[in-house]
Formats: C-alpha cells, sequence, structure tokens
C-alpha cells in the first residue's frame, strides 16, 4: 500500500523538488527558494502519507554530504609530536589532554560530567538488564548476566541518552508516527513498552507464563519509576530512550559473548572470558538469549523505523565478522603493499563490526525524540565517526597497554591473524611484513616480528592521526544539534576516546 502510494504524483513531486534542490546553487535564487519550500511541503505530505522517511534537503545537506565523504586513509601522516602511547587515565583529564589536539576553542567549553548529566538514568541500566534477561532458569540468568557483573563502560547507552537529552531540544518531525513517538511525551502511556505487542501471545500457558516474567521483572524497575520521562537542566530522556540505552547494550553483550567464542578469547573486563567460565555451549545460549530478549523490548517500542535500524545492526555485525574472518587474503593476488582499497576493506570492516551499533543507536534516538530528517541525520554521522574512531583506538590499544589496564589480552589480534591499522601503515613501510599478513601470521616468529616491525614503524602514531580525524569528523556532526550541555557532553565523551586506555 505504501509502496503504491510512494509511486504517485505526489512522491514524484516530491522526488524532482528534492533533486532540484540538491544542486545547490539554485538555494541562492528566488526560484530555488521557491523549490527548497515546495520540496520541503512535498515531502511533508509525502512522509504523512506513507508513513517512510526520505531524505530531505535542508539547510544542513551539504555540510552532512561534506561530512560523509570517504577519509584517504593509506596517506594519512603522523603528526612529529604524538605520543604512540596515551598515558592518560581519568575522563577529565583525557579531556584535558585530547582538547590540545583539536584546538584551543575547547578550553572556553563548559566542561560538563556526562555521566553525571544523564545521572541515575545510567545507574540503574545493570538492575534493568537484570529484569530484562529474568528467565526463570537461575543457570541462565547466571550467565547471561556474568559480564554485567564486571564494570563495564557503558560507553553506548551514555551516547543513545546523551543523544536523547541532545536532540529533546531539536526540531521536531511533524506528524506522529508511531504510539510512542509524539511531540506531547505526556500524552503517551509509556508503560505499552513493557506490554506485548500481540494479543495472541496470551494464547497458550507457556508464553502467557514468559510473558508474565517479563512484565512482573520490568513493572517495578527503574527505582520504582518506570514510566516517567527524566528532566535535567531542560534536556529530556524518554522512557523510550531509556530502553534503547538497554537494548543497545544488550546487542553489544550478546555479540561479545559470541565473540569470545570465536576468538578463544582468555578474560574480558578483567573476568575469565565466558566461555573459560561456563563453557561454549553456555555462552552461545546466552548470547542467544540476550538476542531475543533484546528484540522483544525492541519490538515493544512499537516503532517500525527503529525497529528496522536495530534490526539492521544485527546483520551488520555479522557481515563484519564475515569481513573480518575472510580478511584481505582472498582478494585476489597477495600486494605487495597494502592499497587504498586495503584500507578501505578495513575501514568497511570497521564500520560493520563496531561503527552501525554506535551509529544506528545514535540515529534511532534521534528518531525516538521524533528529530527533523537533518538532525537524525547529524546523529548518524556522529556515531559513524565516533564508532570507527573507538575502534581504531581499540585496534592500537592492541599494541601499546598492557593485559591488567585494558582488562583483556593485548596482541590479540596478531594472534588470531588479523591486519589492524598498525599493521597496515607498518607494512606500507616494511614490505617484508607482507607475506606474514598473507599467511595470517601463522609462521613461527611472525607474531613476534609483526609486532616489532609495528613498533619500529609510524603505524602506531598514523592509527591514532587517521582516529584523530574520524574524530574530528564527528565533533563537527555535533555542531549541527542545537548547543547543549548534553552536546558539551557528547562531544567530551569523543574527545576522551583519543585518549583511551581501557
Ligand atoms: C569484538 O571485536 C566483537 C564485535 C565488536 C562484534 C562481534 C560480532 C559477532 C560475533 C557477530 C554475531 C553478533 C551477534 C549480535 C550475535 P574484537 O574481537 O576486535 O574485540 P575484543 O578485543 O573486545 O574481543
Ligand atoms: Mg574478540
Amino acid at each position: 500500500m505504501a509502496e503504491k502510494i510512494r509511486k504517485g504524483p505526489l512522491a514524484q513531486l516530491g522526488a524532482m523538488a528534492r533533486e532540484f534542490v540538491r544542486r545547490g546553487p539554485a538555494e541562492t535564487r528566488p526560484l530555488g527558494k521557491f523549490a527548497v519550500g515546495s520540496a520541503k511541503v512535498a515531502h511533508l505530505l509525502e512522509s504523512a502519507a506513507t508513513g517512510v522517511r526520505a531524505p530531505l534537503p535542508g539547510p544542513q545537506f551539504h555540510a552532512i554530504a561534506q561530512l560523509k565523504r570517504p577519509i584517504s586513509a593509506s596517506t594519512v601522516q603522523a603528526p612529529e609530536d604524538l605520543p604512540a602511547k596515551a598515558a592518560t587515565r581519568s575522563w577529565s583529564s583525557a579531556v584535558d589532554s585530547a582538547s590540545e589536539v583539536v584546538g584551543s576553542d575547547q578550553q572556553s567549553k563548559r566542561l560538563v560530567d556526562p555521566k553525571e548529566l544523564v545521572g541515575s538514568e545510567l545507574s540503574f541500566i545493570t538492575d534493568n538488564l537484570a529484569r530484562l534477561l529474568e528467565s526463570g532458569h537461575p543457570m541462565l540468568n547466571t550467565v547471561s548476566q556474568y559480564y554485567f557483573s564486571a564494570s563495564g563502560k557503558h560507553i553506548r547507552p551514555l551516547l543513545v541518552m546523551l543523544m536523547a537529552q541532545a536532540t529533546s531540544i531539536a526540531t521536531k518531525r511533524q506528524g506522529r508516527t508511531s504510539m510512542l513517538v509524539d511531540s506531547d511525551v505526556d500524552q503517551i502511556d509509556y508503560s505499552l513498552m513493557d506490554r506485548s505487542v500481540s494479543q495472541n501471545i496470551h494464547s497458550d500457558s507457556e508464553s502467557q507464563r514468559i510473558n508474565q516474567l517479563i512484565e512482573n521483572a520490568t513493572k517495578n524497575g527503574h527505582g520504582g519509576r518506570p514510566y516517567a520521562p527524566h528532566v535535567k537542566e531542560g534536556l529530556t530522556i524518554l522512557p523510550t530512550h531509556r530502553r534503547l540505552a538497554e537494548i543497545t547494550e544488550m546487542i553489544h553483550t550478546s555479540s561479545l559473548l559470541h565473540d569470545d567464542v570465536i576468538d578463544h578469547a582468555e578474560t574480558r573486563r578483567g573476568l575469565p572470558a565466558i566461555q573459560k567460565t561456563f563453557g561454549n555451549r553456555m555462552a552461545i545460549f546466552a548470547g542467544d538469549f540476550m538476542l531475543a530478549r533484546a528484540s522483544m523490548a525492541l519490538a515493544r517500542l512499537r516503532d517500525p523505523e527503529v525497529i528496522e535500524i536495530m534490526a539492521s545492526v544485527l546483520s551488520d555485525l555479522v557481515d563484519g565478522e564475515f569481513k573480518q574472518l575472510k580478511n584481505l587474503e582472498d582478494e585476489g593476488a597477495p600486494m605487495a603493499q597494502p592499497d587504498e582499497s586495503a584500507f578501505g576493506y578495513y575501514l568497511e570492516k570497521t564500520y560493520l563490526k563496531t561503527g552501525s551499533l554506535i551509529a544506528k543507536s545514535c540515529r534511532s534516538s534521534a528518531i525516538l525524540s521524533n528529530s527533523t530528517d537533518d538532525i537524525v541525520e547529524a546523529a548518524y554521522v556522529y556515531g559513524r565517526n565516533l564508532g570507527i574512531a573507538f575502534q581504531l583506538i581499540d585496534d592500537l590499544l592492541d599494541f601499546t597497554v598492557s593485559s591488567a589496564e585494558f582488562g583483556k589480552p593485548v596482541g590479540a589480534d596478531l594472534k588470531l591473524g588479523l591486519a589492524t591499522a598498525p599493521v597496515l601503515y607498518a607494512w606500507q613501510e616494511h614490505s617484508q611484513l607482507g607475506p606474514l599478513v598473507a599467511r595470517k601470521f601463522a609462521g613461527g616468529g611472525d607474531v613476534a616480528t609483526a609486532w616489532d616491525l609495528v613498533h619500529a614503524s609510524q603505524g602506531l602514531q598514523r592509527t591514532k592521526q587517521l582516529a584523530r580525524q574520524y574524530m574530528e569528523r564527528a565533533i563537527e556532526a555535533l555542531a549541527i544539534l542545537p548547543a547543549s550541555s548534553a552536546r558539551d557532553a557528547l562531544e567530551q565523551v569523543t574527545l576522551s576516546v583519543l585518549t583511551r586506555t581501557k
């Protein structure tokens, strides 16, 4: 039905007007201005009629398009003054040193403690996750909550909540699109997000029991006030944002439960890895169970666009893992030295395995705030660039920090046969790395040789410089959002990624 409407005259008018506006200079002429206005009207009508959100060329269209241009990773140079190893510990000192990197205008900004700004919303998360994962099986409860017992960084839920606050004061989309998204948040019955979508789920006693189990567990969650918006400094986190943050953490942790089995991990978050304690079968069951509960919670947000976006993260994660397994070896003849396409492959994998979840949960957070398209797109571009920077630093830390600091073994990527950015850059300087990469460091002494060549090259500094470029793009995307303490906090989280040590 929606498809039929989209192909009608309204949709054609919208598409034509958008194309017209996209040509850029038209915006400065009277006719161009008229076209911009018409495009916006057509777009609004089209979206309202079809429920489909087409990209709108607004004033931020060109800025966003600029931020989406690829970065030429293979030619990134190391600045002279950058130490290869970051020694910063706390987020505030990380912010100070990272601020020096991006310029003095950062100093004039108010320092906001991101965790303080979202307040109790983040501190309840471990407790809420336990409720969402209540299974009725003590063993399954223990295994699925095992990684939550360690102090995780909770960076993904933090970003979702800060993005909720930052977009709560941004421009709103016209027209109601789902039961739990509206301009008038006081009119929404948020308890729906803990009730089943389908009436038929009660049609047999087993389903009824499971449903009751979840309803009972979630009913009294969140300090006994589960369905109220959290308002601080005039910025709002809705109950739906909080649930999205929980879903994001469940998807992330589920992927780690699988990943640790695949990677034969020894430790995680300072604990023995899940499968070391409970075995492979339990680890996989717990990961699948967590994904199932995350999917149920996602459906109960009752927003088809958010469901689709977050579901696409799951296939991105698997796609990223496949690309990582395949690595460069199958890409035709062995390369003499890594070219831009080798870096492109690595960065695409990096987006899929790490960037996608961060980018799409930020996008979904903006959608749940009922934001306009340019705000939603800015949230996505922010998360995408931050996510890639985050993984680049992860790949760098694998060569620089101690296992005790990192909470997981270092040097793990080489042992797994992976050529990450530090290796690709080192390979540009030391061509003898080529055969080692091709055989995935499986020869005797390969791992040690590769490790030494990375440290003897500018690989670590150049990786950090590449991460810095993505970080700067993330900060530029934030400029599209209205100024607020949440936007400042997002900026600070972004800066601290560059100097993190765990
Ligand atoms: C950690 O990478 C792993 C990921 C970011 C994604 C793993 C994804 C899957 C296993 C696909 C299946 C997904 C789901 C949702 C079931 P890493 O090994 O580089 O990092 P690490 O050092 O923390 O282990
Ligand atoms: Mg791993």
